[in-house]
């Protein structure tokens, strides 16, 4: 599996730059603008195997997102899931078929390119450095965007704020609860305002409560931000309330 901010680790200070100049799709300078007839997110074809080709896992998954949708992915374990949200987001490649951001493909966009389209991602095992505090995990992805630090403090303390962790900011992660490094990785995937977020099982391993309290959560601020969020799940409860369910079974989608 890919380790998080390689991608933007690797960015050179310009490409990063480059990155924050804004987005070709539903959002611009901030502001939700109204859908497109495109799909924020689209997966045509896509074939996926490990190991040589041993381990075949994804098998023609088509799939789309539009502009400002949630989208719950269900399905049993190791179907695909994960698979299919690091694909979506860039931070592998399919063997075949092709990923689209708006209207652009993946495989053909330079890392500047990609950047605009801010795709944030939440792990399924978060990937938070444990030495670290929350504030200090919460700016990388905005020190490898070039992001002036008050601006970026600016945006922690409003979404610290909105997901209850103002009085952790200086906590290393490692005397955080289980709820609260849920909470982080959403407020880390959300510091450089994504057009789309991939959140990979963000309620897994919580208790009920937590979990929903999370979920909500993460609702409110996709929807209030007009955010594209694909989001894994097991938990058929608060898959309902996203806008669609699509289903996974043995590597496809089965709708
Ligand atoms: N890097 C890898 N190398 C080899 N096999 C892998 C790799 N990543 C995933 N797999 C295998 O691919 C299959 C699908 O894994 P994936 O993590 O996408 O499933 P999932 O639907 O997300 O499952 P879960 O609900 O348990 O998170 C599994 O059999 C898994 O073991
Ligand atoms: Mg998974």
């Amino acid at each position: 599996m890919p380790r998080p901010f390689d991608f933007f680790l690797s960015k050179g200070r310009e490409t990063a730059e480059a990155g924050l100049a804004g987005t070709e799709d539903a959002r611009v300078d901030g502001k939700h603008q109204p859908p497109s007839t495109l799909a924020a997110l689209r997966a045509e074809n896509i074939w996926k195997s490990y190991e040589d080709g041993s381990i075949q896992v994804l098998n023609g998954v088509d799939f789309e997102a539009r502009p400002g949708q949630t989208v719950a992915l269900c399905g049993p374990s190791g179907c695909g899931k994960s698979t299919l949200l690091h694909l979506l987001g860039g931070l592998d490649e399919p063997d075949r078929g092709r990923i689209l951001l708006g209207s652009a493909e993946i495989a053909k966009l330079s890392r500047t390119q990609f950047l605009r389209h801010k795709v944030g991602f939440v792990f399924q095992l978060h990937n938070l450095i444990p030495d670290l505090t929350l504030e200090e995990n919460c700016l990388i992805p905005t020190v490898a965007a070039g992001t002036p630090r008050r601006e970026a403090l600016a945006r922690l303390h409003d979404l610290a704020g909105r997901t209850g962790l103002t009085h952790r900011l200086t906590q290393r992660i490692q005397k955080l609860s289980g709820g609260e490094r849920q909470r982080t990785a959403l407020c880390r995937a959300l510091m450089n305002r994504p057009g789309i977020l991939l959140a990979d099982e963000p309620t897994g391993s919580l208790d009920e409560r937590t979990s929903r309290q999370i979920f909500d959560l993460l609702l409110d601020l996709a929807r209030t931000d007009g955010i594209t969020l694909v989001m894994a799940t097991h938990d058929r409860g608060l898959a309902a309330q996203c806008d669609r369910l699509v289903e996974m079974r043995d590597g496809k989608i089965c709708e």
